[in-house]
């Protein structure tokens, strides 16, 4: 247990107090890792959270995973304790999980990571600024969040332009529907504000320049603070530890010389689920120190698992995705063995009390594949009233995503090595920097 503080003798520092809530909050993490007793877990959260009340006598500051108190760093952006030891949803690029058979609790989340809501005023701005109508992902709240679009905005009227920069890790032989939502949005921005896209493939690390930042990066960046910000813990790998500045990297415009020349002020803007802040908090965090603008992003909510909105769709777990590789027949059967359904039991019961859409995973899929508002409302009213059968719901569900991954399909059968390679190489591209 802690000593007594204030009365001189074994007062502790604040550095050392650090030390000791960073440790608690590692051990707190392994514990629920582990799966370990509620019991033995709820004291190592008591002790987290006395070392935290401690702390702040003694720092005269919150305590803030990653920025040691003595330290003079900047601290990274409004990172949460990841340490946190109270029923939150688990929310990072590793894991996402909530009790909540709605998902996840997308408000808190935002305090928590000290984002900013994507509001109608900013949904407006955005129309204004493009000329034209929203995506349906915002005007929905599937893009839900952000850091400094306001920014980004301001300066593209004063025809400043930026960049967009997002990725994918190669988790499995093909992607998921899920996969798509971050790619068909980012095509979007590409389209209305006609800017550079770069997209990250992180199996794919050769490029001179983006290695010489992520070098930058490395040296910029303490243990402790990929600690705080990842949860990493004295047992994690090297490659693990040091990955983040690789993903890092391409939101800096000078790791792209062939686009940008030797320009290291472009404003880079990343479009991504929002799993994937911690790695640009960090970014964010180091982006002054190394002399680089900060990345602006926004944030997606997840794609539901196919077994409920407790988790998103996992490529790992072939029966909770629906793969861009999928037949029809596929498809067909997966939406209904397994589509969550917010349906009652029986057809009477149903059609006297209605369905809840709020957790039905075939209507969340709708909100996020048709494009038509009003059928979208139709469909969601239709299902609360018990009119709609879940059987039906399922049906519109699969008659959307069949054609739409059936295309996809038909495009990918067009795209030929030489496409491949195309796209693979560093080149300049037709806009002027
Ligand atoms: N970490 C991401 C994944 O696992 C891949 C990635 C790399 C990425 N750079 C990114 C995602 C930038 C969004 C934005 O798939």
């Amino acid at each position: 247990m802690t000593d007594c503080l204030g009365d001189g003798e074994g007062a502790k520092t604040p550095m050392e107090l650090y030390e000791e809530l960073t440790a608690q909050g590692d051990q707190v993490r392994a514990l629920k890792t582990a799966k370990a007793e509620k019991t033995e877990i709820e004291a190592a959260v008591q002790l987290l959270i006395k070392l935290k009340v401690d702390y702040k006598q003694v720092a005269g500051q919150d305590y803030k995973a990653g920025c040691p108190p003595s330290e003079n760093s900047v601290a990274p952006d409004n990172g949460p304790a990841a340490s946190g030891g109270d029923d939150e949803d688990t929310v990072d690029p590793w894991n996402v999980s909530t009790t909540n058979a709605k998902g996840v609790d997308y408000d808190k989340l935002i305090v928590r990571f000290g984002s900013s809501k994507i509001d109608k005023e900013l949904v407006d701005r955005i129309e204004k600024v493009a000329g034209q109508r929203p995506h349906h992902f915002l005007r929905r709240g599937i893009f839900f969040s952000h850091r400094d679009m306001h920014q980004v905005l301001d300066a593209y009227e004063k025809q400043k332009s930026f960049y967009l920069y997002t990725g994918r890790g190669p988790s499995s032989e093909s992607m998921h529907v899920g996969h798509l939502i971050p790619f068909i949005f980012t095509k979007w921005l590409q389209d209305v504000f006609d800017i550079p896209l770069v997209i990250q493939l992180t199996d794919d690390e050769k490029y001179l320049f983006l290695v010489l930042n992520v070098v930058k990066i490395q040296k910029h960046v303490t243990f402790n603070q990929v600690k705080g910000i990842f949860g990493f813990t004295d047992s994690d790998c090297i490659g693990k530890i040091s990955f983040p500045a690789i993903q890092a990297a391409p939101s800096f415009s000078n790791s792209f010389p062939q686009i940008f020349g030797s320009r290291k002020d472009i404003q880079c803007l990343i479009p991504c689920a929002i799993d994937q802040d911690p790695y640009f908090r960090m970014t964010r965090d180091v982006a002054p120190r190394i002399g680089y603008p900060k990345p602006a992003l926004l944030h997606s909510t997840f794609f539901p698992a196919l077994q409920g909105a407790q988790t998103k769709m996992s490529a790992s777990d072939a029966n909770s995705s629906i793969f861009l590789t999928d037949t029809p027949k596929q498809i067909k059967n997966k939406i209904n063995k397994h589509a969550f359904s917010g349906g009652k039991d029986t057809v009477e019961e149903h059609r006297q009390d209605g369905g809840n859409p709020d957790v039905d995973v075939s209507f969340m899929y709708l909100t996020f594949f048709l494009e038509d508002d009003e059928q979208l409302e139709k469909i969601r009213q239709d299902y609360a009233s018990g009119a709609l059968l879940t059987g039906e719901l399922k049906k519109i569900l699969i008659e959307t995503l069949q054609p739409m991954i059936a295309q996809h399909q038909e495009r990918r059968k067009q795209v030929t090595d030489e496409t491949v390679k195309q796209f693979m190489t560093p080149r300049r591209l037709n806009f002027h920097f």
